[in-house]
């Protein structure tokens, strides 16, 4: 039998993990947001070695932060349908989000040993749910889960992920804030995109799905079809 993921792969502010969330629920599956793994080492990272400075260079050396993964541990924790990242015992779904662990993100997530370890992290997450996992993030349906039953790759134009982002967090949507959010968002994504390990891409067979002019209930309707055509209930 094949396994029961549905990869949503996209860049930032796509509506990757809401659509995610929000299939799972319809489905009954679980949801697995892969970025709060990355983002979970990377408070892990800033809160225990030193920052490398420009003398300290080697401080977060992928060895270092697959050990200090492995130890605190960062871990996923399924609590209802939801796997909620975990470090040392203390769910971090909120702090992971702030700008400091944003800003530093992309860093670790581009380094191989760690997308190694947080790959492993996934595919024994989605071993212990009965129903399936409905998995988002950059590499889901490329490199974590290239069998997945269903791939979307979701996408909008940075100017409404970047009003998308700054409607979530209730700021202003002024030219200037949208201008600055937009290139945040662009740099992320090239980062992303150009990185020499599993970069952002579409899967040769997923479904591309544009969301600029799709509110989330749209987005969500079409997957759940989706997934309904494609994977036997
Ligand atoms: O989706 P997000 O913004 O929470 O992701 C955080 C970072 O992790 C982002 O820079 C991309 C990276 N990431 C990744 O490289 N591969 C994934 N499967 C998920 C996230």
């Amino acid at each position: 039998m094949s396994i029961r993921v549905i990869a949503i792969d996209g860049p930032a502010a796509s509506g990757k993990s809401s659509t995610a969330a929000a299939v799972a629920r319809r489905l009954g599956w679980a949801h697995l947001d892969s970025g709060a793994l990355y983002r979970a080492v990377t408070l892990a990272a800033l809160d225990n070695l030193r920052d490398p400075g420009s003398e300290m260079r080697d401080a977060w050396s992928p060895q270092r932060l697959v050990a200090l993964a492995e130890d605190l541990p960062v871990r996923l924790v399924l609590v209802g349908d939801v796997f909620r990242p975990e470090v040392a015992g203390v769910d971090v779904e909120d702090v992971i989000r702030s700008p400091r662990v944003t800003a530093r993100v992309s860093e670790i997530a581009a380094i191989p040993e760690v997308r190694h370890w947080v790959n492993v992290q996934q595919r024994e997450a989605v071993g212990t749910h009965p129903q399936g996992v409905v998995v988002d993030g950059r590499d889901i349906g490329t490199v974590v889960f290239p069998d997945a039953p269903l791939k979307v790759f979701l996408t909008a134009t940075a100017d409404e992920r970047a009003r998308r982002r700054l409607a979530q967090r209730g700021d202003r949507i002024d030219p200037a804030e949208l201008q600055r959010e937009s290139a945040a968002l662009g740099a992320r994504d090239h980062a992303d995109s150009t990185r020499r390990v599993a970069p952002l891409r579409s899967a040769a067979d997923a479904t591309l799905l544009d969301t600029t002019r799709l509110s989330v209930e749209e987005q969500v309707a079409r997957v759940v079809a989706l997934a309904r055509e494609r994977i036997p209930g």
